[in-house]
């Protein structure tokens, strides 16, 4: 038995789907279920008598040493955060809660429950904490990509607190001995992503003819990974990690988001074309840049595939396309989102023009 935390979200979802599907060992998955958390992503897994959905909070000290003794599990994956960087500027309070305490909080949970296990159950246990490479902060056009020794420069509210998460993991091993991994990982896409990000969001204003929002110049770089990459890369951690190691994990796929845009835009202008014709790309727009937006983000996985031997599967080219392809096939899972809360969301962070 193994517990995942944030199990409903974007990555934490696509884990228990593929975990379930891949082998036989129940989950138990501990989720708030805030704005982000979305029980249709794991609607497959209605009646799996391996999926144990549990609503709660990280924070809950209480919950989590009763889950914990409860189903006993060899491990912890810890997905459970806030993780928009947008709303991080507006409102940073909760990636504070939920990112610095509500890690601290689980910590000390576990470390409780650890502490009392058999010695062979404790030397088999692990806790893996899911990170960002975001936490290195920002790069230079041609400086060499993050290694996992890259020093820590966290800019926004998010990678700070994220940045905060990975000290206390640190922490905690150092201390305690507690037995923990670190994965710090780039951009992901691809299934069940919250049209908040942007392939998502373009996506979606794409084919309710929205514009397509690119902040500042559209000149920014990320490092995008297909989130089954992602996923294997964290089950392939967690099988054969060294302790209290930290992996970097990243697709080698270094995109401007003015590039990225106009790919989507290229897909979706051969899987659905417009009515009229024209182009996806017609509906790009120029929007106010990002504040303290980190300008170009790169990740050396070299160190996850020289100590285990992991790679990803997908190309960017072969994933994105993929990615559109889901979304076209699942309008409604995008569609039961985007009528509620989310909204209020975009109505805030990009004007009423993007949001008629
Ligand atoms: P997400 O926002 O899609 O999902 C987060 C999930 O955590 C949601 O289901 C939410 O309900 C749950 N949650 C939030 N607060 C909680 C709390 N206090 N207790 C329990 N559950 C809570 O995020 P994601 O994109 O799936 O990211 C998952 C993890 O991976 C995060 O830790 C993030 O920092 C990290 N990460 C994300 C990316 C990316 O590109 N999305 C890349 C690298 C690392
Ligand atoms: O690098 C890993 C990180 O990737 C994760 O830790 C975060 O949880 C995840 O949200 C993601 O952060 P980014 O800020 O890079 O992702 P986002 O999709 O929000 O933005 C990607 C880039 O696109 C970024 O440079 C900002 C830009 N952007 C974003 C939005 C939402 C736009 O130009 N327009 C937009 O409307």
């Amino acid at each position: 038995m193994i517990l995942v935390t944030g199990g409903a979200g974007f990555i934490g979802g696509n884990f228990v789907l593929d975990w379930l599907a891949l082998c036989d060992e129940p989950v138990v998955n501990l989720d708030l279920l805030t704005y982000a958390g979305n029980l249709e992503t794991l609607g497959s897994l209605a009646n799996h008598p391996g999926h144990h959905f549990v609503q709660g909070d990280i924070g809950d000290a209480a919950l989590v040493a009763r889950l914990l003794a409860e189903h006993q599990p060899r491990a912890v994956i810890n997905f459970a955060a806030e993780s928009h960087v947008d709303r991080s500027i507006t409102g940073p309070e909760a990636f504070i809660q939920t990112n610095v305490v509500g890690t601290f909080r689980l910590l000390e949970s576990v470390r409780a429950y650890w502490s009392g296990l058999p010695a062979a159950s404790q030397a088999a246990f692990r806790f893996l904490h899911v990170s960002t490479d975001e936490v290195y902060g920002s790069l230079e056009k041609t400086a060499p990509a993050f290694t996992e020794n890259h020093r820590y420069e966290p800019n926004s509210p998010y990678s700070a607190s994220k940045a905060a998460s990975d000290h206390l993991v640190r922490a905690y091993h150092h201390t305690y001995g507690l037995p923990v991994l670190t994965t710090n990982c780039s951009n992901n896409y691809g299934p069940y992503h919250f049209p908040e990000k942007l392939i998502p969001l373009c996506i979606h204003n794409a084919l309710a003819g929205k514009p397509l929002p690119i902040y500042g110049d559209g000149q920014q770089i990320r490092d995008w990974l297909y989130v089954k990459d992602h996923c294997s890369a964290i089950r392939r951690v967690l099988e054969a990690g060294r302790l209290g190691e930290v992996y970097n994990v990243g697709g080698w796929n270094e995109k401007a988001n003015l590039d990225v845009v106009k790919t989507l835009c290229a897909i979706l202008d051969e899987e659905q074309p417009r009515p009229d014709g024209q182009s996806y790309a017609e509906q790009i727009s120029f929007v106010t840049d990002r504040l303290g937006h980190d300008r170009r983000y790169a990740i050396d996985a070299s160190k996850l595939e020289r100590e285990l031997g992991w790679k990803p599967a997908e190309t960017f080219e072969t994933g994105i396309r993929k990615t559109v392809r889901w979304y076209l096939a699942n309008q409604d899972w995008v569609a039961h989102i985007t009528s509620g809360s989310y909204r209020d969301w975009t109505a805030q962070q990009y004007g009423d023009t993007l949001n008629a």
